[in-house]
């Protein structure tokens, strides 16, 4: 026997060549498809190095499978045509329950009629449900367990050869695992390629802060990942990668070396090395497949991932293969689709909403469009940084997305659907509501309009309507006020009205019991007194005793819309400046329309006119004021003030005056006068304290 000679150098290092090659292979699917790393990030970047010296030193040594080569190169001549093994299909749609049960029905009668009368249907009632990733579709050959060629879907007869760019995903195995049962000498594996949200989040924010185009969602990600002709630049985005199924030119009747069943299919591919999803499920129960389909509907938001839906597929497949196809779609699956969440649109206009600390929202006036079920004509564009960094114009087509828990919002602008006709959006230099001047504050990109009584200010308005004192709407508080106006749901108190259980069972944090709740308590507001709901309407300086008086004077909502200034003056309580305040609100045409609104929706308190009321309650009732003099606020809001206390202000100085308000810079006679007649002179403080 010869004696066995010792390794000649050139042989240990080929032999630590495919020891690291396998080693780091193993270790990178333990980390990318077990998800059970035995070694830290640095470790492996360890062996990788050494790996990486010993191929420069000995180019001879680098193999296909090698995990250097993930780096790829360029694709130097455009992307080469690949013919796919046979076509690739894609799915029928549900959009719910029922048609998943009227696709049961349909196959399970074409059964019976194509596979003679000895075919039991229950046979079809083995299933397995896998999420449907919002990716691209890529076809893998592998030759003897090496990966040799990957490719788009393209038309799905031929696609494009990204080979270099698929190499780059760390999760695609190289070369596949050994098994006890040989892979076949060529296997073809459909996958889907996708960006998780995560890197997704963090790619934009780079492409961001260097100041270049950003993707309008992961798909696109991935998609313009995937495309690139040069994959260095692939290899530094993040993608990802599931499989879930195999190809080959044979039928599966004739192919020996694959699995027959669906979740046969998912353990042998999870086994010989590539990722595959954990959410995948078997069922044998139509009810449990829809049950388990409407759980990641609502359940979405929690994978790392985007889904677009779920895929129902017969776990037989070779059954699922006799029953053939309609047109392009495999009568054996079906995509149980989840309402889309983004749609383009065109902005029609940009509108400014004030915000609750007096923020400057710019909100998007849309072509309706259907987004994930609800129709959005509104949408937030957040601030008008935002606008000019994503160079969103009026006209544009946009993408307006909304997330589960997210209000929508126009993502970006389709830049290759301008005509040029598309107006640059100019920030307002004051507010469009009160015309005060736009505050901006040091390091926010926020505009602010800090007038306290800006109109703009609708939550507040809203909020001010269910508050205590006014419509007492018991839970709807600020925040669901908020809620509320950010879904679009509400751009009035009347819209309060119209609310319906459906739509508030959409909101965050809503059940059905809330939402139940939340509809009686508006219900029962509209017994509320006409006192009341004149508060609620938010007139400027009225409040509680003024609001009594004219509910008193007027009994009902009509009446009042036919007063008239003149008259408003002589009721009791209310004063020649509540009198104007109320004279220009019932003037405005919006506001008479509001009212029609309310009334349209029952919301319409008549009560008893008692045009001698009980005199005015309040604490200054039956005195007289004079103001004179500039004081903190405007004097008709001090004048106002105290009318609401009761008080009466006249203009000048009587017998009959009780008290002289005197702010800086008083007029000198309306002084004199009062020390002549001995009447009492106070100054803002005292007045705001005064006991009678
Ligand atoms: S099965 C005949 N399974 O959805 C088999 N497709 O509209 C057809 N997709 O183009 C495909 N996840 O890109 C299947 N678990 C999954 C999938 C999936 C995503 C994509 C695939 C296909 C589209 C169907």
């Amino acid at each position: 026997m010869p004696k066995a000679s010792a390794p000649t150098p050139e042989q240990k290092r080929a032999n630590r060549t495919a020891e690291l090659r396998e080693q780091l292979n193993a270790h990178s699917y333990r980390y990318h498809v077990l998800d059970d790393p035995i070694i830290s990030d640095a470790e492996y970047d360890i062996l990788m190095h050494e790996l990486r010296a010993l191929e420069t030193a000995h180019p001879d040594l680098i193999t296909l499978d090698s995990p250097t080569q993930r780096v790829g190169g360029a694709i130097a001549e455009g992307f080469a045509k690949v013919r796919h093994p046979r076509p690739i299909l894609s799915l029928s749609n549900a959009f719910g329950a029922d048609d998943v049960r009227a696709w049961r029905e349909r196959i399970g009668k074409y059964a019976e009629q194509t596979l003679g009368p000895d075919f039991d249907s229950t046979q079809l009632d083995d299933y397995v449900v896998e999420p449907k990733i919002d990716g691209l579709t890529v076809v893998l050959r592998y030759e003897n367990g090496l990966f040799i060629q990957g490719a788009t879907r393209g038309n799905g007869s031929e696609g494009e050869d990204i080979t270099p760019n698929l190499r780059t995903i760390k999760a695609l195995p190289l070369s596949l695992r050994p098994t006890p049962h040989d892979s076949p000498a060529t296997l073809f594996v459909r996958g889907e390629a996708y960006m998780t949200l995560a890197a997704f989040k963090k790619m934009n924010a780079a492409l961001m802060a260097e100041g270049e185009k950003m993707f309008a969602n992961p798909r696109n990600f991935a998609a313009g990942s995937l495309r690139q002709l040069d994959s260095t630049l692939t290899a530094q985005r993040p993608l990802n990668i599931f499989c879930y199924a195999t190809l080959s030119s044979l039928s599966l009747a004739e192919s020996t070396d694959v699995p027959r069943t669906q979740s046969e299919t998912l353990a042998w591919l999870r086994q010989i090395g590539f990722p595959v999803s954990d959410i995948s499920r078997r069922f044998n129960n139509l009810d449990e497949v829809i049950a388990y389909c409407q759980t990641y509907a609502a359940r979405r938001d929690d994978l790392p991932f985007e889904i677009d839906g779920m895929v129902i597929k017969l776990n037989d497949l070779v059954l699922a293969e006799r029953l053939g196809y309609v047109g392009k779609d495999p009568r054996g699956a079906l995509a149980f689709k989840f309402p889309a969440r983004e749609a383009t649109t065109v902005l029609n206009d940009v509108k400014i909403r004030i915000g609750r600390t007096g923020n400057i929202v710019p909100n998007a006036v849309l072509e309706p469009v259907s987004v994930g079920g609800i129709t959005i004509s509104n949408a937030t564009l957040h601030n008008f940084d935002d606008i000019a960094r994503k160079d969103i114009r009026i006209g544009d087509r946009v993408m307006v997305k909304r997330a589960g828990d997210v209000i929508p919002y126009v993502a970006g602008p389709i830049v290759s659907a301008r005509t040029g006709a598309e107006r640059v959006i100019v920030p307002p230099t004051h507010c469009p509501f009160c015309e005060t001047p736009i505050t901006r504050r040091e390091g926010e990109v926020a505009l602010y309009c800090l007038n306290d009584d800006c109109p703009g200010k609708l939550d507040r308005a809203i909020a001010h309507y269910a508050g205590r004192g006014s419509m007492d709407i018991d839970g709807l508080g600020d925040k669901i006020v908020v809620q509320l106006i950010d879904a679009e749901l509400i751009e009035d108190v009347a819209d309060l009205y119209a609310l319906t259980k459906e739509q508030l069972i959409e909101l965050d944090k809503f059940g059905d019991k809330k939402a139940e709740k939340l509809l009686a308590a508006i219900e029962a507001s509209k017994r509320q007194s006409l006192e009341r709901l004149i508060v609620g309407l938010g007139i400027r300086h009225i409040g509680e005793v003024s609001s009594r008086a004219l509910a008193q004077f007027y009994g009902s909502l009509d009446a009042l819309l036919q007063a008239k200034a003149e008259e408003l003056q002589e009721i009791e309580g209310v004063g020649p400046i509540i009198a104007q305040s109320v004279a220009e609100w019932i003037g405005r045409d919006s506001n008479r329309a509001l009212i029609a609104k309310l009334q349209h929706y029952g919301v319409n308190p008549i009560q008893e006119v008692r045009r001698n009321p009980a005199p005015v309650v309040g604490p200054f009732a039956g005195k007289t004021f004079v103001i004179t003099g500039t004081l903190s606020q405007e004097r008709d809001a001090v004048a106002a003030w105290v009318t609401e206390r009761g008080g009466k202000v006249t203009d000048s100085v009587s017998k009959k005056t009780s008290y002289v308000v005197v702010g800086e810079a008083p007029g000198a006679s309306k002084i004199s006068k009062a020390q002549q007649l001995n009447i009492q002179t106070l100054n803002e403080e005292e007045l705001r304290n005064l006991e009678i």
